[in-house]
């Protein structure tokens, strides 16, 4: 990364925020953070880093800070993401996550800002069968994937009037933690499966809720594909060099490519802990029965290999880390 290089990093102090800038603090780049800590938090706010309590739904403040700091790249993290909450409060995200991402777009009028990073999800996919590639038309089912749908929209359809160039990543379900040890989810709030699992068994009786066993899917659970939150942080700045070198946006899709059920990752946790009590409730709303990567476009632009494509090297870091948090 190039010493000139001022970037800024909204949701910077956030579980994936976080794992990014430890590894963008080692590259010559200057990293500012802005959060508004609302499910971000201190303890996870790298000391290398730029770090400002502030709102992306201010637009005053961030144009100062994009001007002020000259910054030339912006990655777009800061987003409510609870699927359930966002049904129930649609007002919450959509003012958060699109009119948000709209400030942001528009605070790079005038600005050096010549690449956006954006943290999509795979959930605007919506329901598909088999591997999905970018090329699939988005079918967001919840309002959450509806939000982050509609931020992808603006950062394309601004890209020409700024002058910017943009890597819209999906990235599919995010795990795990650093192995610093400095890192990791902190947040209980967005019910991530992993996560919770880890917290839970920390306690003398662990219980899992599994959100429905009636999906049309192998066991009856949803399928997911879960990636390691240090390889996504790689991807990022592999994708910034990309873009820097070729000059050309770009979309998607990060995920392994391989899909595993609720009912698979409770059963490897099972065996660690064979106290781990599961309690089935109802379907979440906003939920899909099964989502996983293609991966053929991604290793053709990027070339790029994972350091811990291993399902149970991502839970033995989050509990690894759970029981550091706990100490
Ligand atoms: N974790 C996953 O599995 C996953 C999957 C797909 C997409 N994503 C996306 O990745 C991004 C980061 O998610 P995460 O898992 O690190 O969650 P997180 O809650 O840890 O990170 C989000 C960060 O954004 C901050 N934030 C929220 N609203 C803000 C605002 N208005 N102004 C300033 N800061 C604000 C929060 O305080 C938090 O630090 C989100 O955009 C999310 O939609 C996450």
């Amino acid at each position: 990364m190039n010493k000139d290089n001022n970037i800024l990093i909204t949701g910077g102090a956030g579980y994936i925020g976080s794992h990014l800038v430890e590894q963008l603090v080692k590259t010559k780049a200057n990293i500012i953070i802005l959060d508004n800590l609302i499910t971000g938090h201190k303890k996870l706010i790298n000391k290398k880093a730029k770090f400002i309590k502030g709102d992306i739904k201010n637009k005053t403040a961030l144009t100062k800070i994009i001007q002020n700091f000259q910054i030339n790249t912006i990655i777009h993290l800061a987003a409510h993401l609870n699927i359930s909450e966002a049904e129930k409060n649609k007002k919450k995200y959509y003012k958060n996550n699109i009119k948000g991402t709209l400030n942001l777009v528009n605070s790079c009028k005038n600005s050096n800002v010549n690449s956006i990073i954006f943290s999509s999800s795979c959930s605007i996919y919506g329901n598909v069968k088999g591997p999905v590639n970018e090329k699939r038309k988005p079918n967001p089912g919840g309002y959450y994937a509806f939000t982050k749908y509609k931020a992808e929209e603006i950062i394309k359809k601004f890209s020409k009037k700024y002058d910017y160039k943009y890597a819209i990543l999906r990235y599919f379900n995010v795990a795990g933690a650093s192995s610093s040890g400095k890192v990791g989810e902190i947040e209980t709030s967005h019910g991530h499966l992993i996560k919770n699992i880890a917290v839970e068994l920390l306690k003398k009786k662990p219980i899992i809720s599994i959100y429905g066993n009636d999906y049309k899917t192998k066991d009856g659970t949803c399928i997911r594909d879960y990636m390691h939150v240090s390889d996504l942080a790689d991807i990022h700045i592999k994708t910034l060099k990309h873009i820097d070198t070729h000059s050309k946006s770009l979309t998607l899709n990060c995920g392994y490519g391989k899909g595993y059920s609720v009912l698979d990752i409770v059963n490897i946790l099972k065996k660690k802990n064979n106290k781990l009590i599961i309690n089935y409730k109802n379907r979440r709303p906003g939920d899909i029965a099964e989502v996983y990567s293609d991966t053929k476009n991604f290793n053709k632009i990027l070339k790029w290999k994972p350091k811990y494509d291993n399902l149970n090297k991502i839970i033995n870091s989050a509990i690894k880390w759970e029981k550091k948090l706990n100490h």
